[in-house]
């Protein structure tokens, strides 16, 4: 008997609520379109950093696991319009720079400012009775969008052009597919061989610091595997397209000296050139440094404790 009560009722709340919000928020649709190009891929339904989804009105104002992200009326105090400035680190879009415009700002400045005051009293938990139909779109994600959706929230944070700490440390940038396999500066991760990625030493703690620096906790066992895997299998983008070998790039490898010469199991190429500066004792930590050979091994320039 509820059930049609509770049908009739949705039939006449619904249409209501989307009128106020088209009436007296004629910038919805354009903020609408502004979330979805910019913050969706890390704010919707497969990945929800911080538990905050802007993939609808009801969604945003129902705000992030820390409560609200926007109070009626007041766009200074909203930490939406704070991480669009920079005001809250990280700055938002994680991806930045480039970063909204002044214009698309003030876009979302105006939206907020024309807010109805109970505008964002909406229930956090959605009617458990309705079914989610949003549940059901991660239905096979590829490779890659699994790998992100570990290490974008737990290490872009940090890792970002304009993160928790100021600029990316070590300029290492986890926000993409690109900036994870930049090898120009240092390569962090050699497609084809978890052993020689500095990224796995770091979330296994063979390389000190361990990564995620705010850890413990560090990642699961779980998803260090499947991070392992991905970069076994080639490191593949979205599209299934295997990372180039950045041959030549360079790497520093922290570990511990298993043999002469191996770091935790990965053979290295010691040639007459090589600087090896103390008596090294298998056993002992050390930080290697070196390039990535065409054969993918690893050309060894110094071995040094650490
Ligand atoms: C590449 C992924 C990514 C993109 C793109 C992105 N975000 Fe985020 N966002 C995150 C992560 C991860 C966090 C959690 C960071 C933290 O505070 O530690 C976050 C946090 C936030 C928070 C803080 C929530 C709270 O309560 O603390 C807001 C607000 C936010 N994002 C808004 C946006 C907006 C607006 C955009 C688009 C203009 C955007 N984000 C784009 C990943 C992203
Ligand atoms: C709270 C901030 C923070 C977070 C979160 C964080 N890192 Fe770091 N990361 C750092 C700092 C600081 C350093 C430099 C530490 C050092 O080596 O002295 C660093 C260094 C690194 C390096 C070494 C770069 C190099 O050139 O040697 C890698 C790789 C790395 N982090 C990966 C990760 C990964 C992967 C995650 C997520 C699982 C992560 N980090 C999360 C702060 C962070």
């Amino acid at each position: 008997m509820k059930k049609w009560l509770l049908l009739l009722l949705g039939t006449l709340v619904w249409p209501l609520g989307t009128a106020t919000a088209q009436g007296m928020e004629p910038d919805w649709p354009e903020v609408q379109k502004l979330l979805e190009n910019r913050c969706v891929i890390c704010h919707g339904a497969a990945l929800a950093s911080q538990g905050l989804r802007l993939d609808s009105r009801e969604r945003l104002l129902a705000g992030s696991s820390n409560g609200p992200v926007v109070i009626a009326g007041s766009p200074d105090e909203s930490e939406l319009l704070r991480r669009i400035r920079g005001e809250s680190l990280p700055r938002m879009p994680l991806t930045g720079p480039p970063y909204l415009s002044d214009a698309e700002t003030a876009l979302i400045l105006g939206w907020i400012r024309s807010l109805a005051p109970d505008a964002a009293s909406v229930s956090r938990d959605p009617d458990p009775a309705t079914p989610e139909p949003e549940a059901q779109a991660l239905e096979d994600p590829g490779l890659f969008s699994r790998v992100a959706a570990v290490l974008v929230p737990r290490c872009a944070t940090c890792h970002s052009p304009n993160g928790r700490m100021g600029p990316a440390p070590e300029g290492f940038v986890a926000t993409s597919h690109a900036s994870l396999l930049d090898a120009r500066e240092r390569a962090w991760i050699v497609p084809g061989d978890p052993r020689a990625s500095e990224l796995v030493r770091r979330i296994r703690g063979q390389s000190l610091p361990r990564m995620p620096f705010d850890g413990p906790p560090y990642l699961s066992a779980a998803d260090i595997e499947l991070i392992e895997e991905w970069i076994a299998a080639g490191a593949p983008n979205d599209q299934g397209q295997p990372a180039p070998l950045p041959v030549g790039a360079r790497v520093r490898l922290g570990g511990t000296l298993s043999g002469h010469w191996q770091l935790d199991g990965l053979p290295l190429k010691v040639a007459a050139g090589t600087r090896i500066r103390e008596n090294l004792r298998v056993g002992q930590r050390v930080e290697v440094r070196g390039w990535v050979e065409s054969d993918g091994t690893i050309g060894v320039e110094r071995i040094r404790a650490r």
